[in-house]
């Protein structure tokens, strides 16, 4: 039987922690009277829902309001600077308005920001994605939700199957069908969906990542279009693919007709061409959004030659009408402008190296600190995205990953460094060094980790 201690959490007491967070919100509030004034002033609108919802998660007191931001440094309106990890969570992986980008907007915005027509942008656009991700076809949108939406569309209409498969633990943006989960074993809504009244079960399985007799099984009625997944489970505790995992999901998809989309939209932290490249995975379809256009809306999805031929012959015999696929400001001259100064000079080969350094140099340290205070925790890297669990790892799949959440424990720690100076993303404890990010910047991280787990484990 499964006992779990509810008296701590990542093997440190509950009281121990909410010492940490006493104390660490009191400097945290020391440290912001400005911040506190107006977003105090603003709390009626603010917590009314601009902006967004989620803001408001965050573990510090109240929101950090933001000055300006600067490659890897983010400045508050009390004059605080942050080295930030979070980096917008993956928008902004790349530094904050890279020059380049940043040239790329002020040139557009003198030559108009939406047309529905294409520019010389565009066309260099598509060869570069091309050149870069291995597959010929593409399309844009504005956000990862919505390239994952159509490319499902796109799944469905040209196998004519109505189901889709996920893997446990995922996310792919607020697309409604992905929004399921297993628990004790059986497929449920996600918990706490506002505003769901279909049971999302009915069109799309679910099994655990790195379960090659599972999906076996779940794919064998043939009656499944697609199988969605990042190649690394990054949006539960990060979760890295068993070896030979990858090979067998795309026999099992290619032997029963079913197409494998592959979301990188955080995973192209791993170098260049993204994981799919780095690894030579094979998929039907292709979705990256967030940093391709430096953190301007944009993303991008990819077709496969013969799944793009199907497509188009499948939009030959359907019936007239609307596609429900393509928003009003997709693929706008901005958009392009930004993705097209993104690929040609900041996703580079050479600022991935710098981030595979650094992001090693992150991985070790932590590593270190965790060995040297005897926790129960481990660390994890795709590439320039490293994370620290406090759990016991590795992890195999997101149910596994699911439990090794701490929430309390990731909360104080959270703000604990927020105080020495650093910020990490919210919700899980996810770090992204970006080219513009220092080895300054990185030792300040490790030893701001290595001074809050000296606290708690002492
Ligand atoms: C793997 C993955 N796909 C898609 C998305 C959705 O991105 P967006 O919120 O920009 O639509 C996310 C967001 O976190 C993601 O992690």
């Amino acid at each position: 039987m499964n006992i779990v201690d509810t008296s701590q959490q990542g093997g440190i007491a509950l009281s121990r922690i909410a010492e940490l967070r006493e104390r660490e919100a009191k400097v945290f509030r020391k440290a912001r009277p400005k911040s506190a004034d107006a977003v105090g002033k603003g709390a009626e609108g603010y917590f009314g829902g601009v902006p967004m919802h989620w803001m408001k998660d965050w573990p510090t007191p109240f929101p950090i309001l933001v000055d300006k931001a600067k490659g890897a440094t983010i400045t508050d309106v009390d004059g605080n600077t942050l080295a930030d990890f979070c980096l917008g969570d993956t928008g902004s992986m790349f530094g904050h308005s890279p020059a380049p980008v940043a040239h790329a907007i002020r040139r557009q915005s003198s030559r108009g920001l939406t047309y529905m027509l294409p520019s010389e942008d565009a066309l260099a656009v598509g060869l570069l994605l091309r050149e870069r991700f291995g597959l010929p076809h593409w399309q844009i949108a504005t956000t990862a939700t919505d390239a994952n939406r159509f490319t499902l569309r796109v799944a469905r209409a040209v196998t004519g199957r109505p189901k889709i498969l996920v893997f446990n633990g995922c996310y792919h943006g607020s697309v409604d069908e992905t929004m399921v989960r297993l628990k004790d074993g059986k497929p449920i809504n996600r918990p706490g969906l506002a505003g769901e009244f279909r049971d999302l079960t009915e069109a799309t399985r679910i099994v655990e990542f790195n379960d090659l007799p599972a999906l076996e099984a779940a794919l064998r009625d043939r009656d499944v279009a697609c199988v969605i997944t990042e190649p690394v489970l990054t949006n539960c505790c990060m979760v890295l693919p068993d070896p030979g995992f990858h090979d067998g999901l795309r026999k099992l998809t290619r032997d029963t007709g079913t197409l494998l989309l592959i979301d990188e939209t955080h995973t192209v932290s791993t170098g260049l061409g993204a994981y799919t490249s780095r690894h030579g995975l094979e998929p039907d379809l292709f979705v990256l959004g967030k940093p391709v256009a430096g953190g301007v809306p944009a993303s991008v999805w990819g077709m496969s030659e013969d799944v793009a031929a199907r497509y188009e012959a499948y939009n030959r015999t359907k019936e007239p009408g609307y596609s429900g696929m393509g928003t009003t400001l997709s693929a706008n001259p901005l958009q392009f402008a930004a993705m097209r100064a993104t690929l040609e000079e900041v996703m580079t080969e050479k600022n991935y190296a710098h981030m595979e350094r650094l992001a090693g140099r992150l991985e070790a340290g932590l590593r270190r600190e965790i060995s040297k205070h005897k926790l129960p925790w481990h660390s994890v890297r795709v590439g320039a995205r490293v994370e620290f669990i406090c759990a016991p790892g590795p992890l195999r799949n997101g149910g596994e990953a699911e439990d090794a959440h701490a929430s309390e424990l990731e909360a104080a720690i959270h703000v604990a460094l927020v105080n020495r100076g650093v910020l990490i993303a919210p919700f899980h404890n996810m770090m992204l060094i970006s080219p513009a990010t220092t080895t300054k910047q990185v030792d300040l991280l490790i030893s701001a980790f290595a001074d809050i787990a000296a606290r708690l484990a002492a």
